[in-house]
C-alpha cells in the first residue's frame, strides 16, 4: 500500500540531503572545513562569534566552561565557568592543541555553521519519516525497514563527521562519508518510488542497462572520491592547485577518466534501446545533460588546473546523475 505521507517525507528528506552535499562542497571549495575547530559548538557557542572580538581574553570577562581564546596565536578552552582576573591564568584554561588550526576567519567559521545547520534540520525530515515507517510497519515493512535506515545511516554519517573534528585520523574519511550519502539518497528515492502512484514498465532489455548504468554510476562516483582524497592530500601538503594532477603518481585519476566513457557507452546503448521502442524513460533528457555538464566539468578540473569553484559543481552534478539514473529503475522494480 502506497503512503503520500511518505513519500512527502522522503521527498523533504531528498531536498536537505541535497542541500547538504551541497553546503558540504561548498565548505571544501572555501577550505571552510575547520571554520568550527570544536563539534558540536563552535568556539564553544551555540552561535558562533562574528568579530575576533568575542575570542580575545580581557580584564573582568565573564566566561562559560568549553568557550574559547585566541592568544598568542593559540586556542585555549575555558576548564569552567569563571570571571578573568587582572592577569591571564594558565590554570584556568586549557590549550587546544586537538588539531593546530589556530586562525580565526569569520567568513569560514560562517560557512561551517550554516553547513552543520543545515546538516542538523535535515535529521528532522529524517526522524519524521522513520516514526511514520515505523507507525506503519504493519502495512507496510519495507516502508520502515527503509526508513530507519536511512536514519541509521545519518547518524553514522554525523559520527563520522565529529571523529574527523575531533582531529581523528579515518582512512578513507572522505570516500566512507561520499558513500554513506550515496546510500542515503538511494534509500530515500527508493521509498519515494514505493510510495508514489502509477505504472511503469519497461523492456527487460532497458531495465538490464538501467541496472548496469546504476552500477557504474556507483562505482564512478567511488573513483572520484578516491581521486579527491589524493588531490586533497596534494593540496595539504602545498602543491599548487594547478599542478596538483600531474603531481598524483597513482593512477586513480586515470582510472576515474577513462571509467566516464562506460558511462557513455552504455548511456547512447540506452538511448537507441528507447528509441527502438518508442518509449522515453522519465529523466532521460536531464540525465544526458547531467552526464554531458560533468564530462565537461571533469574534462577542466582534469587539464584546467582544478578551478575551485568547479570542484562543487562536479559533485553536485554526480548526486544529479545517481537521481537521474536510479529512480526510474526503482519505479519499475517496485510492486505495482
Ligand atoms: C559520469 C561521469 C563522472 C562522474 C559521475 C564523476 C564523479 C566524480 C565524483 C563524485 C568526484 C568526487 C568529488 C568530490 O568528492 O568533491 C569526482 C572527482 C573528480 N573527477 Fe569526476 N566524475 C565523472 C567524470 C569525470 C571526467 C570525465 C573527468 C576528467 C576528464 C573527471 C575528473 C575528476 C577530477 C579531476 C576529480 C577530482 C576533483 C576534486 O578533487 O574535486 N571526472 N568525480
Amino acid at each position: 500500500m502506497r503512503s503520500a505521507r511518505i513519500r512527502f517525507w522522503a521527498t523533504t528528506s531528498l531536498v536537505f540531503i541535497f542541500l547538504v552535499i551541497l553546503a558540504g562542497s561548498v565548505v571544501r571549495a572555501t577550505g571552510s572545513g575547520m571554520g568550527c575547530p570544536d563539534w558540536p559548538q563552535c568556539f564553544g557557542y551555540n552561535i558562533p562569534p562574528t568579530d575576533v572580538e568575542t575570542l580575545t581574553w580581557r580584564e573582568g570577562r565573564s566566561f562559560e566552561e568549553g568557550q574559547m581564546i585566541l592568544l598568542n596565536d593559540q586556542f585555549w578552552v575555558a576548564n569552567a565557568d569563571f570571571t578573568t582576573g587582572e592577569e591571564f591564568t594558565s590554570e584556568n584554561w586549557t590549550l587546544f592543541d586537538r588539531h593546530d588550526y589556530n586562525i580565526f576567519n569569520p567568513v569560514h567559521t560562517w560557512i561551517e555553521f550554516i553547513n552543520r545547520l543545515i546538516g542538523a534540520l535535515s535529521g528532522l525530515p529524517v526522524l519524521a519519516l522513520a516514526i511514520f515507517g515505523v507507525w506503519g510497519v504493519r502495512r507496510n515493512v519495507w516502508n520502515a525497514v527503509l526508513a530507519v535506515g536511512v536514519l541509521f545511516l545519518l547518524l553514522f554519517e554525523a559520527w563520522l563527521g565529529k571523529i574527523v573534528v575531533d582531529g581523528n585520523l579515518v582512512p578513507n574519511q572522505i570516500t566512507i562519508h561520499m558513500m554513506g550519502s550515496v546510500a542515503i539518497v538511494l534509500l530515500l528515492l527508493a521509498l519515494r518510488a514505493r510510495n508514489t502512484e502509477g505504472t511503469y514498465s519497461y523492456p527487460k532489455g532497458i531495465l538490464r542497462s538501467m541496472l548496469l548504468l546504476l552500477v557504474l554510476v556507483v562505482m564512478q562516483i567511488f573513483l572520484g572520491t578516491q581521486t579527491r582524497e589524493l588531490v586533497d592530500y596534494a593540496l595539504e601538503h602545498g602543491v599548487l592547485r594547478a599542478e596538483v594532477v600531474d603531481s598524483i603518481t597513482s593512477a586513480l585519476p586515470k582510472i576515474h577518466r577513462t571509467f566516464a566513457w562506460t558511462i557513455l557507452v552504455l548511456t547512447s546503448v540506452l538511448f537507441f534501446q528507447q528509441r527502438k521502442h518508442g518509449m522515453l524513460l522519465p529523466g532521460f533528457k536531464p540525465l544526458v545533460f547531467a552526464i554531458a555538464l560533468e564530462w565537461a566539468v571533469g574534462v577542466v578540473l582534469f587539464f584546467a588546473g582544478l578551478p575551485q569553484a568547479m570542484q562543487p559543481v562536479h559533485l553536485v552534478l554526480s548526486i544529479g546523475i545517481l537521481a537521474s539514473t536510479s529512480y526510474p529503475l526503482f519505479l519499475a522494480l517496485r510492486k505495482s
